[in-house]
């Protein structure tokens, strides 16, 4: 059965962005993207990449990993302020809102039902993996429904910010089975887990 997989970009002290719902990895961000970092998402991951740096790149590739990309409304917005109504044209493309009514993209399916539920059916489906992009407050909501998780650590701490999961999530203790890692000389690191079974 295909996984729901949360690949997801952090920093030691884990948290996915700044205090302020921006794009830390922007224009204006304060995340650094190691050279060796983004060859390493080229090579690995060239379905996660938005449409706009594939095509910079001239990567076609459709990649191993996804088939299919889950965002929650704040963090879709963040590409849509910047013109961008479907930064994965390349994958079926989800957005769970209960405020936005209409799609801007006849290719992003708006899902204002329950995630957690959206997720098992998408589970019975034929395909790759299911990307969970983020951000937090979607992450928390599906959190029983995560079968991996795929972190790629940032060398950096940045004392506040919004965590991998939003404090909305249920207090559920699990434990993970590192099962691939790469170290990357500029400190980043790809670190996959599987889920193990609750502990409590
Ligand atoms: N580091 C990374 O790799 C990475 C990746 C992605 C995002 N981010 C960062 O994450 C931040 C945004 O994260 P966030 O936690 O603030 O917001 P988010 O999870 O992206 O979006 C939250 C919105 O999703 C919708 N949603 C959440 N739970 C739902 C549910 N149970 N049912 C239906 N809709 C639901 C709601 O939209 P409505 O209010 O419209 O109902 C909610 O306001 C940004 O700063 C972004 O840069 C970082």
């Amino acid at each position: 059965m295909r996984k729901l997989v949360y690949y997801i970009a952090s920093t030691l002290d884990g948290f996915i962005a700044g205090p302020d719902n921006s794009d830390p990895t922007g224009p204006d961000g304060f995340w650094p993207i190691p050279e060796d970092y983004i060859q390493h998402l080229i090579a690995e991951y060239p379905e996660t990449l938005p449409a706009p740096a594939r095509a910079a790149l001239s990567i076609t590739a459709d990649g191993t990993h996804f088939d299919t990309v889950l965002e929650g409304r704040r963090s879709y917005e963040i590409g849509l302020k910047a013109g961008l109504t479907n930064a994965y044209p390349h994958l079926r493309h989800l957005v769970f809102s209960r405020t936005l009514t209409e799609s801007p993209d006849p290719d992003v399916e708006l899902i204002a039902d329950d995630p957690a539920a959206t997720v098992r059916e998408l589970k019975q489906q034929e395909g790759k993996d299911i990307w969970l992009v983020g951000g937090a407050e979607l992450a928390g909501a599906l959190y029983s429904e995560i079968d991996a998780l795929i972190v790629k650590l940032s060398p950096m701490t940045i004392g506040s910010g919004i965590p991998l999961f939003s404090h909305k999530a249920v207090f559920e203790p699990r434990t993970w089975e590192l099962t691939d890692h790469t170290v990357l000389k500029s400190g980043a690191a790809f670190l996959t887990y599987a889920r193990r079974t609750p502990t409590a």
